[in-house]
């Protein structure tokens, strides 16, 4: 670590020299926390960053260079095609070029759960945890894809906020049977939070607001953590990036895999057709001429509403945060393109009032915080593939509280319920007893429906059943 005074001259040539304002009453464990968060912080960044995040702001936002997508749309509804891609997508993943990524950093503020969103159970029968929902399926895609010797990575993204407590409950659960040596964890940035003329808030007398810089810091992270160059070495080519939130994530999905291999796409994103024009979700769109999301508040209700040939939304590609990369494309144009992607976030970020010698929470968003989303990318691809999956298989959100009406751990559940009855259904069993009880299919007898025949084929199920 640097010196005190070498620090200082750090922050006093970045005009952030206030940080030091409360120092003197620091005791001697204090002042070397300060320091030593200090010292990490790269502060000669932030003006720039600011700078170029603030102008975007005001520059705001026209529809006028947003047009509709225009590439291929590919829909699972299309059964030779997904067929086709499954194949393709195994394939891949058989020689182990497959590698799968979740963004845990965030901070699940809606959710209102202590602790990282991953561990939360939805209040499924067996309990399971977010984290353990995807594990297994990818377990069990291991075992569909060949013997017992095919690995799909698994990379998880924490935030320094979360990632002890993360790894310590995968280690607890023993990587849920995945092998340690087969689960990275690798933590995303945090930036300071700012004050609009860009001076850095305290939090208290010794430390700086610090917040997780957006689900974008993966690209950067990737990179400073070395998962892209593990990544690399174990020979992974596609890699599948998806939200911690979904309990009905498909990690690694063959078929979107498939897809996007075959439609040779650098980028591939699996969306969720919106059901009507007042669904307030990002959709795939253009930019001027490049690929993007573009987000409800950005297009006028005229565009929103309107409709192609088959009566279907134009900018209805809803983005469910379900992304396809090759690694080529992270390392080629990804990585050497990051430069500032930042927005700007305004919150109530706490601050350390000096007088009163404590720390205040704002009611208004009077500080704010830099962030990039994963999706800032997108314009760097030049050959995007769009997959259009079925919702109900495929998107149960957990954002809000239990109770909400929408997006809840209460609604994720019933989701993972009807597609356990749906498995049992397609594969020929019949459903009796109460079928409004909790269903599951646990996600080591089932992948996607398949395997159910076996099991329930010509057989009456008693739900609520457990299989
Ligand atoms: P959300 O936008 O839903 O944010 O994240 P959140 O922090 O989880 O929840 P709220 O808004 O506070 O309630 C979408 C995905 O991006 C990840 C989240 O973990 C989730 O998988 N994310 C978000 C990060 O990994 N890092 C971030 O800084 C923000």
């Amino acid at each position: 670590m640097a010196d005190e005074q070498q620090i200082r001259d750090r922050y006093a040539s970045a005009g952030q020299s206030h940080v030091f304002d409360y120092y003197d009453s620091l005791n001697v464990d204090e002042k070397e926390k300060l320091l030593s968060q200090l010292d990490e912080i790269q502060v000669e960044r932030l003006d720039s960053l600011l700078k170029s995040a603030l102008e975007q702001e005001s520059a705001g936002t026209s529809d006028a260079d947003i047009k509709p997508f225009g590439g291929p749309v590919g829909r699972t509804t299309d059964e030779k095609l997904v067929a086709d891609c499954s194949k393709v997508g195994m394939e891949a993943i058989a020689k182990g070029q497959v590698a799968a990524l979740v963004l845990a950093g965030g901070q699940g503020t809606r959710l209102g759960y202590d602790g990282p969103k991953g561990m939360y159970d939805i209040g499924l029968p067996s309990k399971k945890s977010l984290f353990q929902l995807m594990a297994e399926r990818i377990k069990r895609l291991e075992t569909l894809a060949g013997d017992n010797n095919v690995i799909v990575p698994f990379y998880i993204m924490t935030s320094p906020l979360n990632h002890a407590e993360t790894e310590k409950f995968w280690e607890s659960h023993n990587y849920f049977g995945l092998g340690k040596e087969n689960v990275s964890f690798f933590s995303q940035g945090m930036l300071p939070c700012m004050k609009d003329d860009g001076k850095i808030i305290m939090e208290t007398a010794g430390e700086v607001a610090m917040a997780p810089d957006g689900n974008g810091g993966i690209y950067p992270s990737m990179v400073s953590s070395g998962a892209l160059a593990d990544m690399e070495k174990r020979g992974v080519k596609y890699l599948h990036v998806f939200s911690i939130d979904n309990a009905l994530i498909k990690p690694a999905d063959p078929v979107f895999m498939g897809y996007c291999i075959n439609q040779g796409s650098d980028c591939g994103n699996k969306v969720c057709w919106k059901v009507d024009a007042a669904e307030s979700v990002g959709v795939v769109a253009t930019r001027s001429g490049k690929p993007c999301i573009v987000e409800y508040s950005e297009i006028s209700k005229e565009m929103a509403e309107s409709v192609d040939e088959d009566g279907r939304l134009v900018y209805g590609a809803g983005n469910i945060c379900n992304h396809f990369y090759t690694i080529a494309f992270i390392k080629d144009k990804i990585i050497p393109n990051l430069g500032n992607l930042y927005h700007i976030a305004r919150k109530k970020i706490k601050y350390y009032d000096g007088e009163k010698k404590e720390t205040i929470t704002p009611s208004a968003n009077t500080g704010l915080k830099l962030e990039t989303f994963i999706f800032d990318v997108f314009p760097f691809s030049e050959n995007m593939a769009v997959l259009d999956v079925d919702r109900s298989m495929e998107f149960a959100p957990v954002k809000n509280k239990p109770g909400s009406p929408a997006d809840s751990p209460d609604t994720a559940r019933e989701l993972i319920s009807a597609m356990s009855k749906t498995f049992v259904t397609a594969a020929g069993g019949k459903l009796t007893g109460d079928e409004s009880g909790i269903c599951e299919v646990s996600p080591l007898t089932s992948y996607s429906g398949e395997g159910m025949e076996e099991i329930v084929q010509g057989r009456k199920i008693i739900c609520p059943f457990s299989l």
